[in-house]
């Protein structure tokens, strides 16, 4: 008895194709699932990424005083101003706490003493907040809390001691 081996004959379109020839039912749908996993990858990487940036941007930042003194509103920078080491950003408001605004002296620094006083001199400011009176540090705390509270000026951070 003789049997006989079916040979499968090769033709050039079982080859993965290199061009010219039309791609087989299988292989349309592997290359689509390929493109599938692809964009499914780099939908995850995006995310990924576009999370770590968000988590970063909300992480509280902290300043030293030379660092937050950059952000005074001067030459387009933002301004920040801070309140018993807590710092706001209030670059929504210019035109009181920008440059040539009545409140500028605010900008770019913690100068919670001057919510009393208005009083921005190396003098007044290095006095710190040990000599205030129970009704001085009431005066304070309610600037601590308008800050706080107002939704205009997010919370971004603290001075670094
Ligand atoms: C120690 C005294 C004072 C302090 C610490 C102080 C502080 C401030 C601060 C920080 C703001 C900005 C509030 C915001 O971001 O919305 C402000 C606004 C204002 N202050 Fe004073 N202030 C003082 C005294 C005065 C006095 C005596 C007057 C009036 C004669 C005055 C008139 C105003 C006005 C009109 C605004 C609103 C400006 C605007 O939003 O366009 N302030 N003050």
């Amino acid at each position: 008895m003789s049997t006989t081996v079916k040979q499968r004959k090769e033709t050039p379109s079982s080859f993965p194709s290199t061009g010219g020839h039309s791609l087989k039912p299988q292989e349309k749908k592997s290359s689509l699932s390929q493109i599938l996993v692809i964009g499914l990858v780099a939908t995850l990487v995006l995310a990924a990424v576009g999370g770590l940036g968000y988590y970063w941007s909300i992480q509280p930042k902290y300043f030293t005083p030379q660092e937050l003194s950059y952000y005074n509103g001067e030459n387009g920078a933002p301004i920040y101003l801070a309140v018993k080491g807590r710092v706001y950003d209030v670059s929504i408001a210019p035109k009181n706490y920008g440059p040539g605004g009545g409140y500028h002296g605010f900008a770019g620094k913690d100068a919670t003493r001057a919510f009393l006083d208005l009083c921005f001199s190396e003098e007044c400011l290095s006095k710190g907040l040990d000599d205030l009176t129970k009704e001085q540090m009431a005066d304070i705390d309610h600037w601590a809390s308008f800050y706080e509270d107002s939704p205009k000026y997010p919370f971004i951070g603290y001075v670094k001691k």
